[in-house]
């Protein structure tokens, strides 16, 4: 089931915490909802899950306008809030059937859902346990199967390995790559190497603006700034070379190389082609040419710096 974000957003007193934040999920994709603290992560997913009415913005899940409040939305979400929302005193088994009536889930159903959460989730060592007692990972673990309940299409997790170890970290980052093979998740983290080691697309949020998205990939090749392409050139002078790099279109700067006859052309859009045909219109020939990717963290630096 996809989800459609358009124009959200979300004022607390004279502060935009979310601000005209539109984006698609494809339905069966995992992506990371990368940002700092306080960039409207939470808010955001709390609109999508209708938790919290946005001041603009509307919501498709599966092409359908969300209402507030409406049961289809509830049917077709998991929501795992930052903090836990486990109950100390019940063991997981009980907490997991509570969770399963309160969602609905038909009495003769309960049993057999029950059970496959405690495989998906790898509980069941501990599933005789009262949540109070668990681990921070399997706490983890058993707020990812409270979540999962009604077994949703869509799952929105926020910030879910906060707070682990390393080991329950890699483990619960395998789950939601697990639980992607068949569900739609959106899973929000102020870490990139997460979001790059779990998701199939990023979408980058700076004090409440989307500021990027795209494939890890994507991010790298392009940069923010557009692309950068590496070239060696002989032929001509190097100034003249330059210069006529420098008139093509949306080339924004030529930097000079280290070698020689070697540049670095930033476009702002693909232009490998018009870099060839200028070329060969002067009859230089090409030793090179291909982009340049920037680091990931350079990308997300640029994104979220002011
Ligand atoms: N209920 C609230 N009342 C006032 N300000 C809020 C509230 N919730 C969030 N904010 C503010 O909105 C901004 C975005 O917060 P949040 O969505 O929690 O960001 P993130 O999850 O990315 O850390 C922050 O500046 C935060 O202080
Ligand atoms: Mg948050």
């Amino acid at each position: 089931m996809d989800i459609r974000t358009e124009h959200l957003t979300k004022r607390f007193g004279q502060q935009f915490a979310v601000d005209d934040v539109g984006f698609s999920v494809r339905a069966g994709e995992v992506v990371g909802f990368l940002g700092p603290n306080g960039a409207g992560k939470t808010t955001t997913m709390r609109m999508i899950c209708g938790l919290t009415a946005p001041d603009h913005g509307q919501v498709w899940l599966g092409g359908e306008l969300m209402e507030p409040r409406s049961v289809q939305w509830r049917r077709n979400i998991g929501y795992l809030p930052e903090a836990d929302p486990l109950y100390e005193d019940m063991p997981v088994l009980d907490f997991l059937r509570f969770g399963a009536r309160l969602q609905g889930v038909p009495a003769g159903l309960i049993d057999k859902r029950i059970a496959w959460l405690v495989d998906v989730c790898g509980l069941g060592s501990e599933k005789h346990k009262r949540t109070g007692e668990l681990s921070r990972g399997y706490r983890q673990r058993t707020g990812l199967a409270f979540t999962l309940v009604h077994d949703p299409a869509v799952l929105i997790l926020d910030e879910p390995t906060t707070g682990l170890d390393p080991n329950q970290i890699v483990e619960i980052r395998a789950l939601i790559k697990e639980l992607g093979k068949t569900k739609t998740v959106v899973f929000s983290t102020h870490i990139l190497s997460e979001a790059e080691a779990v998701c199939d697309r990023m979408l980058i949020i700076n004090k409440g603006k989307l500021v990027a998205e795209g494939t890890p990939e994507q991010l790298r090749g392009k940069g923010l700034g557009g692309l950068i392409y590496a070239v060696r050139i002989s032929g001509a002078q190097p100034d003249e070379i330059m210069a006529a790099l420098e008139m093509l279109p949306h080339v924004t700067s030529v930097v000079r190389g280290p070698a020689e006859g070697s540049f670095e052309v930033h476009m702002g859009s693909p232009g490998a082609e018009s870099i060839s045909a200028a070329c060969s219109a002067h009859g230089w020939a090409i030793g090179e040419l291909r982009t340049v990717e920037h680091r990931l963290e350079d990308v997300f630096r640029d994104a979220t710096l002011n």
